[in-house]
């Protein structure tokens, strides 16, 4: 396995529409050791989600998984479409890998509902509330070339890290 580098707001694949992906290819070793380093990659750079496009693939591949926390299980979401958008909105604060050290406040659904892919290339349609609705939504939008500061109603949450230590970070916080 092994750590991807990362691209960062300004590198120009971030904002393409991700391609799909071939599902004849999923079962290859390739494909395979290619989730196993995205994975590598978020737990090495502590994020929770991390989407193919930031890692230089636009593909539309995402993966998540947060330690010590069920609420976020480790997912694969290959080809994902969000097929249903709960009724309630819940605003929380949100980071990316790709923009460092800057948070900021986002409205969103609080609850989805996606059809994707999984590792093994079986269709999954999957409920989600709280973080991993947020998670999954955030990861998604990496997938149509939008960053959560396309999300953001209210820039004046724009944060940066030391300035959120200092004033929110009792607040929780999605890093993806
Ligand atoms: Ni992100």
């Amino acid at each position: 396995m092994a750590v991807l580098t990362i691209g960062k707001v300004g590198n120009p694949i971030l904002r393409l529409i991700a391609n799909p992906v071939d599902l004849s290819t999923i079962g290859s070793r390739r494909f395979q050791e290619f989730l196993d380093d995205m994975f590598e990659t978020m737990v090495h750079f502590e994020g929770i989600g991390l989407a193919a496009p930031q890692v230089a693939h636009s593909q539309q591949v995402v993966v998540m998984e947060c330690d010590g926390n069920d609420d976020i299980p480790q997912t694969v979401l290959i080809n994902p479409k969000i097929v249903f958008y709960g009724p309630t909105q819940s605003e929380m604060w949100e980071g990316c890998l790709s923009i460092d050290n800057m948070r900021g406040k986002v409205l969103r659904p609080s609850m989805v509902r996606v059809q994707a892919y999984d590792r093994q290339g079986v269709l999954q349609d999957i409920e989600a509330n709280g973080l991993y609705a947020v998670c999954i939504q955030h990861e998604i939008d990496h997938l149509l070339g939008k960053l959560f500061i396309d999300r953001m109603t209210d820039m004046s949450t724009l944060t940066q890290l030391e300035e959120f230590d200092a004033y929110w970070r009792e607040e929780s916080v999605a890093v993806i």
